[in-house]
C-alpha cells in the first residue's frame, strides 16, 4: 500500500486538501466560502469560481503543514460526487492532473461514503456491522453497514435534509448562513420546551425522515405570534426546533440499531457537530451501545475524510469494484 496520500474535497462551499500517511492525517486544510452568507445560500457558479481561485494555495498549504514533498505522494484521491458539478470538477480534475503528472494512481471517492467513515479517523479499528446516520446539509440517510463495501439504505429523508431545515429556520429567524452552528449556540440559552414543533412521520417506512413540515410549522408559528423580528424569542425557538429535529434523528437511528441487533452506531456529516445531538446519542452508551462521532473538524466537509476513505478502498476493496481501470473504483451501489 502506498504510504502518502493527497486528498482533495470541493463538492460544495469548502475547498479542502489533506495529506495522510496511510490512515493517519498529517494535514487537513479547509477554506470555507463565507461570502455565500450574503445571498442566504450557496450560489453554485460563485462556489466553483472561488474553488478555482483558492485550490492551488490550499494544496500548497496542506503540503507545507504536513512537511511533505510533492514527489513523495503515491496515491491521489478526490471527491467524485454527489455535489455541485462545477465545484466537483475543480477538485476532481486538479487531483487527476496531479496524479497524471506524478504517474501515481488516482481514486474518485463518494462524498457520503466518506462522511460515513469519518467517524473512525484516528481511531483503532472499525467493527462491523454498524448503523450509520449521515446527516448533512444535503443528505439524511440511515444505513446498515455490513463491511467496507456493503451498505443497505434503511431510510432517508423524503424531502428536506436535516441540515437544510436548520439553515432555512435560521434564515426565518434572521440568523446567518449556515444556520446549524448558530442555532446550536443560541439553543444553549433557550428553553427547549417553549413550544412543541411537530415532526412528520412516514407511513410507509419507519426509518424514513421528513423535515419540511417542521420548517413550515416554524414559519406559521412566527407569522401568527410575532409582528416584528426584534421581539422574537430566538433562543427559545432555536432550542425547541433543535429538540424536535434531534429527537427524530436519534429515535429512528436507535430503533434501527435495536431492530437489527447492532451495537455500533456511527453519526456523521455536518449536523453531527450539533451538541444536543451528541448529548442525546451519548445517553445510549449506558445501554450498551457504542456511539461513534467524527472529531468536530471531520464533521463538516473536509479532505481528510476523502483521503481516509481512499486508504480504506485501496486496502480493503475487492478488485472487482475497480471497473475499467485499476485506478478508479466503481461508485458504491447503495442498496435498499
Ligand atoms: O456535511 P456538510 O459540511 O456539507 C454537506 O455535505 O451538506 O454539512 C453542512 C450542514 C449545514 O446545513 C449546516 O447548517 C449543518 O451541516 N451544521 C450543523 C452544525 N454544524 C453544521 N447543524 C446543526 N448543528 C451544528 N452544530
Ligand atoms: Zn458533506
Amino acid at each position: 500500500m502506498s504510504s502518502l496520500i493527497l486528498a482533495i474535497e470541493t463538492s460544495c462551499d469548502e475547498t479542502s486538501a489533506s495529506i495522510l500517511s496511510q490512515n493517519t492525517v498529517l494535514s487537513n486544510i479547509i477554506s470555507s466560502q463565507f461570502f455565500h452568507n450574503y445571498y442566504g445560500g450557496i450560489v453554485p457558479e460563485l462556489a466553483s469560481r472561488a474553488h478555482i481561485q483558492s485550490i492551488d494555495k490550499i494544496v500548497a498549504s496542506a503540503f507545507e503543514t504536513a512537511k511533505v514533498d510533492k514527489n513523495e505522494i503515491s496515491l491521489v484521491a478526490a471527491t467524485q460526487g454527489p455535489g455541485l458539478i462545477g465545484s466537483l470538477l475543480v477538485g476532481y480534475n486538479y487531483a487527476k492532473g496531479f496524479a497524471l503528472s506524478k504517474g501515481v494512481p488516482f481514486i474518485g471517492i463518494n462524498h457520503i461514503e466518506s462522511h460515513l467513515f469519518s467517524c473512525f479517523i484516528g481511531k483503532k479499528d472499525i467493527e462491523f456491522p454498524f448503523i450509520a446516520l449521515v446527516v448533512s446539509g444535503g443528505h439524511t440517510i440511515l444505513f446498515l453497514v455490513e463491511d467496507y463495501t456493503k451498505y443497505r439504505i434503511l431510510g432517508e429523508t423524503q424531502d428536506d435534509a436535516a441540515g437544510e431545515a436548520f439553515d432555512k429556520v435560521a434564515k426565518m429567524l434572521g440568523l446567518e448562513y449556515p444556520g446549524g452552528p448558530v442555532i446550536d449556540k443560541l439553543a444553549k440559552d433557550g428553553d427547549e420546551n417553549f413550544h412543541k414543533f411537530p415532526v412528520s412521520k412516514s407511513k410507509d417506512n419507519i426509518y424514513d425522515f421528513s423535515f419540511s413540515g417542521i420548517k413550515t410549522s416554524v414559519m406559521y408559528f412566527l407569522k401568527n405570534n410575532y409582528k416584528n423580528q426584534s421581539s422574537l424569542p430566538v433562543n427559545d425557538i432555536s432550542a425547541s426546533f433543535q429538540k424536535a429535529v434531534v429527537s427524530s434523528l436519534v429515535e429512528k437511528t436507535m430503533l434501527a440499531a435495536e431492530n437489527h441487533n447492532v451495537k455500533h452506531v456511527a453519526v456523521s456529516g455536518g449536523v453531527s457537530a450539533n451538541s444536543k445531538l451528541r448529548d442525546e446519542f451519548k445517553k445510549y452508551e449506558s445501554k450498551g451501545y457504542n456511539v461513534h462521532f467524527p472529531e468536530k473538524i471531520y464533521s463538516t466537509d473536509n479532505a481528510a475524510m476523502i483521503g481516509y476513505t481512499a486508504y480504506l478502498k485501496y486496502t480493503y476493496s475487492p478488485k472487482e469494484l475497480f471497473e475499467n481501470s485499476i485506478l478508479e473504483p466503481a461508485f458504491p451501489r447503495f442498496q435498499h
